[in-house]
């Protein structure tokens, strides 16, 4: 059976966690890696359906998108968790159960200053918090703990997607969780 992980991407709304799994999604399945993809967004709409963003309801959000992720990458499924995941202690929550199955878990904090955040704005939603029209919202208004030691930072600050890209699929080769693109397509052995 193929080798299963969770790669977790942690960091403020529009900080570019959706972005990266649509680069890395292609990159990934041309290394023959079997890849699901587990949205903040997305699974809002179904898994996730009714809950808010009190620190309990995005616990909850947090341990289901974990709870999927373990059993997921324990059978072997590439994992991407992309929610902003803003609470340090259920990160390690659920690192630990999934290091707990003997799957390893990469955490990426995907960094973008708040400036280039609220001057990007895609969704318009920097603005609405920032005036006061959505409370407790994420980095404005309500916390976001940094990551203290992810297996790698990226920043959509000073880095093109692609750069990033490279570096989270250089830190997978380096775990052996996915194959050189040499390797798989039959070059030198
Ligand atoms: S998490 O905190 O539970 O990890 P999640 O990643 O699922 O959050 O959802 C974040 C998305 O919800 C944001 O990208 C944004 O589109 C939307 N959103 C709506 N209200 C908020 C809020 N108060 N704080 C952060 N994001 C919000």
């Amino acid at each position: 059976m193929a080798q299963g992980f969770t790669l977790w991407f942690t960091g403020l709304s529009g900080a570019g966690k959706t972005t990266l799994t649509e680069a890395l999604l292609p990159e990934l399945r041309a290394r023959g890696v079997n890849i699901e993809v587990l949205d903040g967004d997305e699974v809002r709409t179904n898994l996730s359906k009714g809950l808010g963003f009190s620190k309990e309801d995005r616990d909850t959000n947090i341990r289901r998108i974990g709870y999927v992720a373990r059993l997921l990458s324990r059978n072997g499924v590439g994992v991407i968790a992309a929610a902003i995941s803003p609470y340090r202690e259920i990160r390690d929550e659920v690192r630990a159960s999934i290091e707990g199955e003997g799957v390893k878990f990469v955490e990426v904090f995907v960094h973008a200053s708040l400036d280039t955040l609220v001057s990007r704005d895609v969704k318009g939603l920097y603005k609405k918090a920032i005036a006061g029209e959505i409370k407790q919202f994420t980095g404005v208004s309500d916390p976001y703990e940094e990551p203290l030691a992810p297996e790698v930072r990226v920043s959509s600050d000073n880095e093109t997607v692609a750069e990033s890209a490279a570096k989270i699929i250089a830190k997978l080769e380096a775990l052996n969780l996915v194959a050189p693109l040499s390797a798989k397509a039959g070059g030198a052995q």
